[in-house]
């Protein structure tokens, strides 16, 4: 489907399978999913402009390929999505760093704020939206609308693992981003946790319950 990219690399598949093993600690669990953000975001950033500027090499001077325009913005969905900036900053040291935080009400599952901050200005900006799990899609959803109702335009939401409802809310909710994933899973169970998933993602990068 247009829109969305599903990143079948060997290197992110194996890793994601470790991620699921319940047995994966936290110390590990954290790594990956900075290598896994690493991994991802080296294809969903494969569209960054360029643009020629000159440079002398110790041969001659030359005009040679940079990134242009104004830094990209990483911008995590607290927690989780924080794990996978690490990732993201070894390939753009220079990105800025959004954050919007968000957590699903363990009833309803619908996402609640409680942390919005964004580097300014955002219009000009590629944006990249970071959380390891889609699941009903309520949290990205709510994370686009904030940024879009800021100005952020041209925007990717990446995640390690979704479920097809999410992906599903989320196309329908904004159909102008793009998505990429590590791996589409089955469906929702009726605590809306993905299956088979990984569990909860944020409580096994920072240890906590
Ligand atoms: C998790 C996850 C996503 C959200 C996905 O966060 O990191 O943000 O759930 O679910 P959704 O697609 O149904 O909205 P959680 O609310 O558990 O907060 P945490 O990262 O602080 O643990
Ligand atoms: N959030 C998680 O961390 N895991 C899920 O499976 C669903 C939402």
């Amino acid at each position: 489907m247009e829109n969305l990219t599903i990143i079948h690399h060997p290197l992110i598949q194996h890793k994601i399978s470790i991620l699921r093993d319940k047995r994966t600690g936290t110390n590990e669990f954290r790594s990956l999913i900075e290598e896994i953000a690493m991994l991802m975001g080296y294809e969903a950033l494969r569209d960054l402009p360029l643009e020629d500027v000159p440079v002398e090499t110790p041969i001659e001077a030359c005009m040679t390929p940079m990134i242009s325009g104004k830094k990209l913005a990483v911008v995590p969905i607290l927690r989780a999505g924080l794990g996978m900036v690490n990732g993201i900053l070894a390939l753009v040291p220079s990105a800025k760093v959004g954050h919007i935080g968000l957590y699903r009400d363990e009833v309803t599952h619908e996402p609640h704020e409680y942390y919005c901050k964004l580097p300014s200005p955002i219009e000009l900006r590629t944006i990249l939206v970071t959380d390891p799990m889609l699941a009903t899609g309520g949290s990205a959803v709510a994370a686009v609308d904030f940024i879009k109702q800021h100005g952020g335009r041209n925007i990717k939401f990446m995640s390690i693992i979704a479920a097809p409802e999410g992906i599903e809310r989320l196309q329908k909710a904004h159909p102008d981003i793009h998505i990429y994933l590590g791996h589409l899973d089955r469906c929702l169970n009726q605590d809306a946790y993905i299956c088979p998933g990984l569990g909860d993602a944020g409580d096994r990068i920072f240890g906590t319950r």
